[in-house]
């Protein structure tokens, strides 16, 4: 879908884009709130406000329309063919045994005994920051572990408060081979750390495994026997389930099951907003092809999803497609790529968006042997019996939404909202604004009329509060792209004008055309 009105005439990279003011602006427009906030929160979880919850749902169902209801064609031009599953969050936690869940889902984590805090092992960079003494040496500092993403604002920022301690003198930065990961370094070296938030070295623990899936109880009795998972991810509901959708959908290999739901993880360090939270959305399609052709689909896929996050709205220079190396795929996966965006805490390099998996036969054979049945696909015109491929193309709802929320958060210091949200027409939260100029002389009342009619097809709101730069305002800080305003000609001649979001222009249509000018901005 493309539209000149997601073209603004000013260009913000993420790298200019503050975390801080796009969380603020979240907050107070309404976008996302942290979870049980009048109790002081709960680290990893998030309310969605009402225009959050209207622009996840957007997201979502742009992604169901494009993946189950109208799916691009395949590589050969074929139909492809992918049903729609909602299965439950907790499953048989024999699920998650053949899943390899129970055993192997975990992440080093690491405590800080002066602090208490957790983090995850393999996000603490830990660098040899560096001083030059008043006589020109250059001493080395000391180990100073910083998280991911943190700039080397953060470990100077440190640094320099040890160095007035020790003497004084200027920083200097680590050379490029004094920096390496927490966990990758001997024990010895590792007591000689300080903790991203403690003064001292030495108070960070040795990494322990964790896993990361939530245990609760099913019924009354709270023993091991009762013992069950919110699920961690939605791709084995899927799995599980394939051989319903085999025996009752007339479907043909290749084809997919598409699931969008709920996930949970025990994020050791949930962190960056709603990039890393501990309950989350994912939309997810396990693809099952003829294990010949399953390179063919993992390269289609992968350009589809990297096509489909351009779609819908994102900049194509914010995305990039990242090959996995060969010794970060899971021991089934013969291949992986992810789309990474450019978000402000990544930028300039970039952060997982979606992961493209080619899976292999692995989750199949897994529940094959685990559930004893029998989950083979029989060809009858090949008269062919085999375990079908897997290419699993997983996004994050939840993360797709924080990247239309900083792909959309334009700064601009001319206009008094000095921000306005950059939504594409078809998945902003509110599509147009309807606003009588003046509260009297028949105006409330068109503006009524018109209101009414546009919202049997689009998300408007009305408002005839305060002066009209103000109604912009609220209008451009929520992302609306066109504001509709009924004035004095609209009672003479029946025309009214259209305000830009993007630019801020303004033009004159019939009030007639009105309904032809959303379709065309919303489908166009
Ligand atoms: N079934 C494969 C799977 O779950 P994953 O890479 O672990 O793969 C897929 O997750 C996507 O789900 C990620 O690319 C990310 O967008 C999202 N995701 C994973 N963990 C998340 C978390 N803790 N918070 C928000 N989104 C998360």
């Amino acid at each position: 879908m493309s539209t000149d009105e997601t073209m603004s005439v000013l260009t913000v990279t993420p790298e200019n884009k503050s975390m801080e003011d796009i969380v603020a602006l979240c907050k107070r427009r309404g976008f996302v709130f942290p979870a049980s906030e009048i109790y002081g929160g709960l680290n990893g979880f998030w309310d969605y406000g009402p225009l959050g919850t209207a622009l996840k749902n957007n997201l979502r169902d742009q992604w169901w329309r494009d993946m189950v209801d109208c799916p691009p064609d395949g590589p050969d031009g074929e139909s492809v063919n992918i049903v729609g599953l909602d299965s439950s969050i907790i499953q048989n936690p024999k699920v998650w045994e053949a899943s390899g869940h129970v055993g192997g889902f975990n992440d080093p984590m690491v405590d800080c005994t002066e602090t208490k805090r957790r983090y995850r092992a393999d996000h603490l960079q830990v660098s040899m920051a560096r001083v030059e003494r008043s006589n020109g040496t250059v001493e080395n500092l000391a180990l100073i572990a910083t998280l991911e993403g943190d700039g080397e604002d953060v470990l100077e920022a440190k640094a320099t408060k040890l160095i007035k301690k020790s003497g004084g003198g200027k920083y200097v930065s680590p050379e490029p081979d004094g920096i390496g990961l927490y966990p990758d370094m001997d024990r010895d070296t590792q007591l000689l750390v300080i903790g991203p938030d403690s003064n001292k070295p030495g108070s960070l623990t040795e990494p322990r495994q964790f896993n990361l899936m939530f245990k609760t109880f099913v019924g009354a009795m709270s023993g091991e026997d009762n013992v069950a998972y919110l699920r961690p991810e939605t791709a084995q509901g899927i799995f599980a389930n394939y051989k319903n959708v085999l025996d009752t959908m007339r479907v043909k290999v290749p084809f997919g099951i598409a699931q969008i739901g709920k996930s949970f993880r025990n994020e050791v360090t949930p962190r960056n907003f709603i990039f890393r939270s501990r309950e989350f959305e994912q939309m997810e399609m396990e693809f099952f092809c003829h294990p010949d052709d399953a390179k063919k689909w993992y390269e289609f896929w992968v350009q589809a999803r990297l096509d489909w996050w351009k779609s819908v709205g994102v900049d194509p220079g914010n995305l990039i497609r990242r090959e996995h190396d060969a010794d970060e795929l899971a021991h089934y996966s013969t291949a992986c790529a992810d789309v990474e965006y450019k978000y402000p805490f990544t930028a300039p390099a970039f952060g997982e968006l979606e992961g493209i998996a080619h899976r292999g036969c692995f989750d199949l054979t897994q529940h094959q042997e685990h559930s004893k049945t029998k989950l083979s696909y029989f060809d009858q015109e090949k008269n062919e019996r085999y375990l079908p491929h897997v290419i699993e193309p997983a996004a994050g709802l939840t993360r797709g939404v924080l990247a239309l929320l900083t792909e959309a958060f334009t700064p601009d210091d001319s206009r008094p909202s000095k921000v306005f949200m950059k939504f594409h027409p078809r998945l902003a939260p509110i599509q147009a604004a309807v606003f009588p100029l003046v509260n009297k002389d028949g105006m409330p009342e068109v503006a009524n009329k018109l209101y009414k009619e546009l919202r049997k097809t689009y998300s408007v709101q009305f408002d005839a509060k305060q002066n009209i730069g103000k109604r912009y305002a609220r209008m451009d800080e929520a992302g609306a792209p066109f504001c509709f305003t009924i004035d004095g000609d609209t009672m003479e001649n029946n025309t009214i004008t259209v305000r830009h979001r993007d630019t801020c222009t303004q033009e004159t249509i019939g009030i007639d055309h009105v309904a032809n000018f959303m379709a065309e901005k919303v489908n166009g």
